[in-house]
């Protein structure tokens, strides 16, 4: 049988389709008793790549986030690493094959220094990994990657939520993640924090990381992500370049319209 071209257009299935996928989503379904959170969800992150995740709230991104990392068992469909199909993998065993991620509802250790947080993710990693650069010098080399230097001795409850958010994010490179879910990373940041990670993220591509961006800064997406799917009610309802996606009027209707705007955008 021969496979169509293109990557979108497969019939109904459970095999992968995207050659290129580090992570591929195939006709995913969560039901929460009645509420049909994902359906039919079908969407890949590439290497090298940011891939946008976009959609109103209640859409079913964080769902989704944690079907990939399988925190949430999905009602139907698959999920694939690269040509491994993982659906009935754990946690912890998704973690060692290279998936990190950040939580929308902050994960971070309160009470441990910045340092200190990163460190015990970056432990974690030696613990499985056969790299043996010591974590401490990994812990040191991510901190300075994501800006959080100049507070790495002060406790992680002491920062404004925009920071502790990086520290999240540098919790989750500490493991050296090939894929990187990040779930409103850039939310509490200022516009100058915002371009800057925007930098990172694009940084973190050049060596092959793929990332899926879940994120409600319009702007921040548009500027960075290679390809954006739009989920509304569950429903992957677009798919394309930033341009393709802003210009599909399913968008506008559903998430888009005048949103840059009315989100604040940068003042
Ligand atoms: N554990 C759960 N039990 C029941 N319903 C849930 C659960 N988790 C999520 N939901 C529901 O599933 C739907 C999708 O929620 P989800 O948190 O994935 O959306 P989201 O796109 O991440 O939204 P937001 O932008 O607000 O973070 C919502 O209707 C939500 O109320
Ligand atoms: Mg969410």
């Amino acid at each position: 049988m021969s496979a169509p071209a293109t990557e979108f257009a497969a019939p109904a299935g459970t095999e992968r389709r995207d050659p290129h996928a580090v992570v591929e989503v195939v006709d995913v379904s969560v039901n929460f008793g009645g509420i049909a959170a994902l359906t039919d969800v079908r969407l890949s992150a590439r290497e090298g790549q940011i891939t946008g995740l976009i959609g109103p709230n209640g859409a079913g991104k964080t769902t989704l986030f944690n079907v990939i990392t399988g925190l949430q068992e999905p009602t139907h469909g698959r999920v694939w690493f690269g040509d491994r199909d993982v659906s009935g993998l754990p946690p912890y065993k998704r973690a060692r094959r290279g998936v990190a991620r950040t939580f929308q509802r902050l994960e971070v250790f309160g009470s441990l220094t910045v340092f200190e947080n990163v460190l015990a993710a970056a432990e974690f990693r030696r613990s499985w990994s056969n790299d043996d650069t010591p974590a401490r010098t990994v812990a040191a080399e991510i901190i300075r990657r994501v800006g959080l230097s100049v507070v790495a001795d002060a406790r992680v409850d002491s920062l404004p939520t925009g920071l502790a958010r990086l520290v999240e994010l540098g919790r989750a490179l500490a493991t050296r993640p090939r894929l990187l879910l990040l779930d409103e990373v850039g939310s509490g940041l200022s516009h100058e924090e915002t371009e800057a990670l925007g930098d990172l993220m694009v940084d973190l591509t050049r060596d092959g990381t793929a990332i899926l961006l879940v994120e409600h800064d319009v702007e921040l997406v548009m500027r960075v992500c290679d390809r954006i799917f739009v989920l509304d009610f569950g429903r992957i309802i677009a798919t394309g370049t930033p341009a393709q996606v802003q210009k599909d009027p399913a968008v506008q209707a559903a998430y888009l319209g005048a949103a840059p705007e009315s989100r604040g955008g940068p003042s």
